[in-house]
């Protein structure tokens, strides 16, 4: 059986912030279980916002039309058994780099209708190609209530989004960390990330 594929999504500009310790742990955690783990650090990516032009929606088969780093990751995200979010939280949700990110991932999905078999009727159809993949999502934010920092906005928006396309959502580690890798001193938010990488890997369709 080839190795699961895991693809985490860096979301800080920190490129030792806290979330990225976290999803660094993560990866740890999948490799520890045989997965083959690719880092996007979106940051460093060319990755504009959806300018919602609808083409990838015209049909089955259509990708964004947008060039930049995104057309590249369509494929890999496509092969990947499961995706990791980690993001800080900014202004009471995820950063504005996995937003922009996730807004692009509209391109994975097509809400339209198709002829029917006979070409007489049409059917409603949502296809997602992130359907049955497996999710999970590590956030750090500097309040210590995840209710007053907004955490639960993002943790509330990432269910959202797995009940919508149809992948199961494995697991979520979130805490409170301020200055960048401070979260390393948490043990115990540490060993849940690297746990939370095994289990993606283990449960990887
Ligand atoms: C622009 C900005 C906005 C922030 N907004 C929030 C917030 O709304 N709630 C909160 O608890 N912390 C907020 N923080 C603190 C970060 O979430 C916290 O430092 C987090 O650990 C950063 O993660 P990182 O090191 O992975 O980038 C904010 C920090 C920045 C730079």
């Amino acid at each position: 059986m080839s190795s699961r594929k895991i693809i985490i999504v860096e979301g800080s500009p920190r490129p030792s912030g806290n979330s990225t310790l976290l999803a660094r742990a993560v990866a740890s955690g999948a490799r520890s279980a045989g997965a083959e783990v690719e880092t996007l650090q979106l940051h460093k990516m060319d990755i504009r916002p959806c300018n919602a032009c609808d083409a990838c929606q015209e049909s089955l088969e259509k990708d964004c039309i947008i060039d930049d780093a995104m057309k590249d990751v369509y494929s890999r995200l496509r092969a990947a058994d499961a995706i990791l979010y980690a993001s800080p939280i900014y202004w009471f949700t995820v950063s504005g780099q996995m937003k922009l990110f996730m807004d692009r991932c509209y391109a994975l999905t097509f809400l339209g209708t198709l002829p029917g078999i006979d070409g007489s009727e049409t059917v409603e159809v949502l296809h997602t190609d992130l359907g049955g993949k497996k999710f999970g999502v590590v956030l750090s934010y500097g309040d210590i209530d995840p209710y007053v920092s907004g955490a639960v906005n993002a943790i509330r928006t990432f269910q959202d989004m797995a009940r919508f396309v149809g992948s199961e959502m494995t697991g979520l580690v979130y805490g409170s960390a301020v200055a960048p890798g401070e979260v390393a001193e948490n043990n115990a938010l540490m060993s849940q990330a690297y746990d939370l990488g095994k289990a993606l890997a283990a449960d990887a369709r």
